[in-house]
Order: C-alpha cells, then structure tokens, then sequence
C-alpha cells in the first residue's frame, strides 16, 4: 500500500504535482503522542526525542522509514504507527518513499536530536502515519507545516526547533525546487532542416510548454519546446521501470503490435512528458517508465499507470488544453496526450486486458494528481486575524510572499493548475508575479497592480469594486501547487 507521503507517485504531470491526500482526522491517539512530543522542555534536546521515541514504542510501532525529503532536501523519518501495519506493509511502503526507497528499520520509531515537527496523517481507510522533520533551522518552520498540512495532508506539531516560532507569516519559497513555477507559453519555431514546414503562422512549429504540452505529430518535443521549464511544473525524480521485457516475449514478433507500439512512442516523442520519461532528457534518469530503449516501453508502467494514461483512473486535475489548441493533442479522455484517441485507448486497453484487469478495476483508483486532488475539493473557513481584505482595501494573507493572488465569488471553484483550471469562473481579481520576480508580501492593494505583478482577471481595466457586506473568496499561493491563505471574508 502506497502512503500518501509518497504524493507524487500516483501521479503525474501537469502543474502535476503530487498524489491524492484526502480528508484529515487526526486520531486522539496520535494527537497524544505529539502532545508527549512538544509537552517537554523545548531546549531540552533529548527529552524530546525520547518522548518521540516513547510514543512510538508505546504504540507499538511497525518500523520507520528515513529518506530525503525532495523539496526541503532535509530528512525526515516516517513512522509506521498505526496497529494495521506490519513491518512487510511498512517496509514495503517505505520503498515509495519521497523520491525514491527509504532506509526501513523494523519495530523501531523515528528520533532526532534537531526537529522541526512532527506530521500526524490519518486519512479515512488508510493506517495512520506519523512523520518527523529533522532540522535545526528555524528559518524551515513556515514551510515544514505548510508542507505537512498541505501536502501529507497531515497535522503539524512543532518540534524542538519550531516550538513557539510557527506563527504564519515566515514562510519562505516554494516552487519545485529552487525554481517557481514557470508559467505555460506558446513558442514557435523554424522547422528543423530536413523536417517539413509547420502548421503555425509562416510555416513556423508552435509548441505549447507545459507538461500537457505538445508539439506537432511527427516531431520531438524536446527541438521546439523547453524541458527546462517543464522541470518546474512538476517535481521531478529518477525511479526504476516497473518491469522489464522478456526478450522472448512474443509481442516482439507481432508486426500489428510493434507498429502500434511504434506509433505511441512517437504520439509520446511529441509530449511534454518526454521531459521526464526518458532517459535520454530526464536529468538523472526517467522517472518509473521510458519511451527509449529496444523494449516494449508499457513494460516499464505499472497497473496504476497503465489506469491512468488509458483514462480509466481520473488525472483531470492535471491540467490539459482543448486539442485545437495543442497540436492536436487531446488528454481529456486518456491521460496520455493523443492525436488518435481510439487507437490509443484501444493499445492502452488491450494492455490492461492482457495483465487481466477488468476496466471496472481501473476505475477504483483514487483520482491522480495528490494534493491537487484534495486541493479542488478544499472547503474554506472564514478568514482567521491577519488574512482578508481590510476597508482600507489592503489584502492581507498567512503563509508567505506569494506569487498568485486570487478574489473570487464566494462559490467560485478553487482555483487549480494552467492551462484549464487556473481562472475558474466567479474569479473577480487575480494578479501573479512572474517567475523571474520575487514574490510579494502580505499587504498589496485591492485592484491595484504595483511593482513586478501582473493583472490576468479582469484581462484588462481596473478590478470591480467589492460589494459592501457580501462575501468573497481569497485564495493566495506561494506558488502553483502551494497554497498560503484560503477563506473567505466579508468586503468592509
Ligand atoms: C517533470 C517531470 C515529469 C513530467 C514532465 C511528466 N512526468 Fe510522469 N512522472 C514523473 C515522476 C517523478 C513520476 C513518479 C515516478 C515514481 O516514483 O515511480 C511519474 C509517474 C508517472 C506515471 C506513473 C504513475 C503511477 O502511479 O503508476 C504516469 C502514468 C505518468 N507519470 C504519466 C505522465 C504523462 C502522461 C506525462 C505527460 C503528459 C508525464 N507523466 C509527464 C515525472 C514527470
């Protein structure tokens, strides 16, 4: 069973962050044991480790698992806490630990001399978790309980390092990496010699960059767009093929298959994703499955995967653009992008038939796209002291400088990735920082666009007046993926 911590892993593309982080109850059991954790001195290094390591002995931990968070690149350590895992589910949860196998160590808890906090997740049919942060850097407080609460989906409980210092307002960068979020653009460039002229303006080959991106059929995505900047639509790290091909296998000899096979590497070739499902481009190796190599590249997929691309499991929260606009390219019925989607539905089927699945089986994996997922079904609370819109017009968030700030209709959709789900309907005004600038901090002006920010909604004239008395929505990231404030406020 696949943790949620490992979000990204069910997956994918597109603003694509992570994986599907549902509702949070925090168990009492688990609120006592981080209660025990922070009711100690917090100076005193080694109470509170004990105390860490007494809860999880007392409940009788199945192991942990230590491994490199990916974003903060600090370590962590997860503790398999709940009664319903055994040291074979954790240690195996713990190979699909954030960005790759962790180190499991059976029938022991997580202790660190320097902690940030402790992440208490529990979510519904799921056995609870707990995860510790290490670290003795106040500065990665913000960002630790952020990163708990949105998404491990968890409650967060500073630790030493962090006890008394997370009050919101500190919050640091955010992005995938060191990079912000680059946002998609349309390039056009000359045919490649030898390659025919293009379909865009003069002849040119106008490509989408974004992971649901494509350039036209026939070509590589990678000679007219950038994987550098699809690098920062998602995270990104190396994970083995699921499988390999037997080279006895049959399939190698049938010339209908190998044809079919052919064509959706090159569907694929024309694709964003080849930023990272490729070993040729991925930085440090593809990420689980390739489309290079002699093999049979499906081998390389697992069962959620082939769910996935074959749109039996839902991905609608990573994004995707109307075909006429993407090349041709079409990821509203498949998760892959295809100029042909029965052809490729009908590969992508037989594939799921051939590992004896049934598509009713396809269908019970949660929705891809992790805290995206639990993102969009987010239900705002009224804004706490220090977020909201003040009389005087200044808006004021929690979390962090900020790179996207949204005003929306009480009801309006939460707001989620570009190209499709970024300015939903009943946005009254939104202003984002390019990624090349600085994010702002809490404070800017209603309506007014200052410094480096950019005016999107309304596309062109100054924002509409705010009704006395009626009820918005602010909704403030830090970056695509990371929220800062979500509530709802009352225009003074
Ligand atoms: C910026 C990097 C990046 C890009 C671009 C990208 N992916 Fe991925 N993808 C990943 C990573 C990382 C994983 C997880 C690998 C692992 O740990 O198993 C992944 C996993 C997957 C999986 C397996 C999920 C599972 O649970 O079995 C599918 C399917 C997938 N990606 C489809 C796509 C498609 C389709 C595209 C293009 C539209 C795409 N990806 C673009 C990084 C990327």
């Amino acid at each position: 069973m696949a943790s949620r911590l490992s979000f990204f892993r069910p997956v994918v593309a597109f603003a694509a962050l992570l994986a599907g982080c549902g509702s949070t109850t925090v168990t009492a059991a688990a609120a006592v044991a981080d209660d025990a954790a922070i009711a100690n001195d917090s100076s005193d290094v080694s109470a509170q480790t004990d105390a860490v390591s007494a809860a999880d002995a007392a409940s009788g931990v199945a192991g942990s698992c230590s491994y490199t968070n990916l974003f903060s690149k600090g370590q962590e350590c997860k503790s398999y806490t709940d009664a319903a895992w055994t040291a074979a589910s954790a240690a195996q949860d713990c190979q699909n630990a954030m960005g790759g196998p962790g180190t499991f160590v059976a029938g022991t808890g997580c202790a660190f001399a320097h902690l940030l906090g402790t992440c208490t997740v529990q979510k519904p049919g799921e056995p609870a978790y707990l995860i510790l942060s290490e670290g003795s850097d106040t500065a990665q407080c913000a960002n630790g309980k952020l990163g708990c609460e949105t998404f491990a989906g968890g409650a967060f409980a500073p630790g030493n390092t962090c006890a008394g210092t997370v009050d919101p307002g500190t919050g640091g960068g955010a992005g995938y990496g060191s990079t912000p979020f680059i946002q998609p653009y349309n390039v056009c460039k000359d045919a490649l010699p030898g390659e025919p002229a293009g379909q865009g303006p003069g002849g040119k080959v106008c490509t989408n960059v974004l992971i649901s991106g494509c350039t036209e059929a026939g070509r590589h995505f990678e000679d007219y767009g950038s994987c550098a900047d699809v690098l920062t639509q998602r995270p990104y790290w190396a994970a083995p093929p699921a499988g390999k091909t037997d080279p006895a296998d049959p399939r190698l000899k049938d010339a209908a298959f190998m044809a079919d096979l052919a064509w959706s590497k090159a569907q694929i070739a024309a694709s964003a994703c080849v930023c990272c499902h490729t070993a040729k481009l991925a930085p440090k190796g593809a990420s689980n499955w390739s489309i290079d190599g002699d093999g049979i590249w499906l081998d390389g997929v697992k069962d959620s995967g082939i769910a996935m691309m074959a749109g039996l499991a839902d991905s609608t929260q990573l994004g995707a653009y109307p075909a006429k606009d993407n090349n041709g390219f079409d990821r509203t019925t498949l998760g892959i992008p295809t100029t042909d989607i029965p052809r490729m539905q009908q590969f992508l089927l037989a594939e799921w038939t051939r590992r004896g699945h049934t598509p009713a089986e396809g269908k019970q994996y949660a929705p891809f796209g992790g805290p995206l997922v639990s993102q969009s079904t987010f239900q705002p609370d009224p804004c706490a002291a220090g977020e909201g819109i003040a009389a005087d017009g200044k808006v004021s968030w929690l979390g962090g400088d900020a790179r996207y700030v949204y005003v929306l209709a009480k009801n309006a959709k939460n707001p989620g990735v570009p190209p499709n789900l970024d300015l939903p309907d009943g946005t009254v005004w939104q202003v984002n920082v390019p990624s090349s600038q600085p994010a702002v901090a809490s404070g800017i002006a209603y309506g007014q666009v200052s410094g480096d920010m950019q005016q999107r909604v309304p596309s062109s004239g100054p924002a509409l007046a705010l009704v006395k008395g009626q009820t918005y929505y602010l909704y403030v990231l830090q970056d695509i993926g990371f929220p800062a404030s979500r509530c709802l406020f009352t225009a003074l």
